[in-house]
């Protein structure tokens, strides 16, 4: 299955850029394949995003600027609010109203955890609330944000795909010697998905700087939270001293096989500044391992479970697999979560 195969991802909200990155400055996303444009239409105001086409000539709106809390059109200077309704045509003869289908198609967007989201679709809900990332006692730090050359729903798939970490991850957290998971149970929930595992992890030198780890092993878990098809929430616990290190990712398809893909951290033991470099540091050497695997897998994600071969341990990416396969035969715009005749929470596992 394929982004564009699954229409109702398009309901969903997704990040495109670092909050500071939105400015007066138009600037232009990509985002299922289709060009989009954000912009502040004045210093700190909240953002705006809208197809990246003027329903003039179509010219590119992200080649224009801001003047006056209007954005203007590059080609013939017309100017449109932050409804995207617009408010002037130069050329037209004063006194002319303007034509009511010279407005611009605006995108639902906002901004949290630091980041501006937009979603192109049908939003049902608001940008997802992510627990730890903006609670009391937690400190965010953003990791990463860089367009990947795989697919969004691979990548996904990865980060609910826990007992890759013995493998992929050989060289840094992974613990070859210790491939096997704790028996668990996926939760169900309409498109959320939660299950709670524990295994041991391999504690590199970096790694015992930043958690506090002396041992070359420790034992912890992982409650994976699948929060929206494309975002992901997992919190590490270690079992020895009580860190939790909350990683989320998400996956903002830009087409089908390329995705903006972003990486931030809450963590409950008030990391100082001077720590942050380090503790990325680590979580981007992980990425990168996955990273090197997942740009070199097909785009394609089958969601007929039996084209696949599956074992206990992939219960969550089996589920997973369901949910994409029901989304796909879902319209863009319809009702999210479970179908009505199913159960409000089933467990799967
Ligand atoms: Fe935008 Fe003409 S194309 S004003
Ligand atoms: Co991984």
């Amino acid at each position: 299955m394929l982004v564009s195969e699954i229409p109702a991802l398009r309901d969903h909200w997704y990040p495109v850029a670092y909050a500071d990155a939105v400015t007066t400055e138009p600037l232009p996303v990509r985002i299922f394949g289709e060009r989009h444009v954000v912009w502040r239409p004045a210093a700190g105001a909240p953002p705006v995003a809208a197809t990246d086409r003027c329903p003039h000539r179509a010219a590119r709106l992200s080649q224009g600027w801001v003047d006056g809390g209007t954005l203007v059109c590059p080609y013939h200077g017309w100017r449109y609010d932050a409804d995207g309704r617009c408010t002037e045509i130069p050329a037209a003869e004063p006194g002319v109203p303007v034509p009511p289908r010279a407005c611009l198609r605006t995108d639902a967007a906002g901004e949290r955890y630091g980041l501006v989201w937009i979603c192109v679709g049908d939003p049902s809900s608001g940008i997802p609330d992510l627990g730890e990332a903006d609670a009391e006692g937690y400190t965010l730090i953003h990791e990463m944000m860089e367009v990947w050359s795989a697919s969004a729903p691979r990548i996904v798939d990865n980060a609910l795909d826990v007992s890759h970490v013995a493998f992929v991850h050989r060289g840094s957290v992974g613990s070859a010697t210790n491939p096997r998971l704790s028996d668990y149970t996926v939760e169900r929930d309409g498109t959320r998905l939660r299950f709670e595992v524990s295994y041991v992890a391999a504690v590199p030198e970096l790694q015992k700087r930043n958690t506090g780890i002396t041992s070359d092993l420790t034992s912890r878990s992982t409650e994976a939270e699948l929060v929206e098809p494309l975002v992901f929430r997992g919190k590490l616990t270690y079992h020895e001293n009580g860190l939790e290190h909350v990683l989320y990712k998400t996956a903002t398809p830009i087409d089908d096989d390329t995705t903006l893909f972003c990486q931030f951290i809450a963590r409950n033991d008030d990391p100082s500044p001077d720590r942050w470099d380090d503790i990325s540091a680590m979580d981007r050497q992980v990425q990168a391992e996955d990273k090197a695997l997942l740009e070199e897998i097909e785009s394609d994600l089958p969601t007929d479970v039996t084209s696949e071969v599956h074992i206990k341990a992939d219960r969550m990416t089996l589920e997973y697999r369901r949910i994409l396969g029901e989304l796909a035969e879902r319209p863009a715009g319809a009702p999210g979560g479970a179908p009505a005749e199913e159960p409000v929470a089933v467990r799967v596992g």
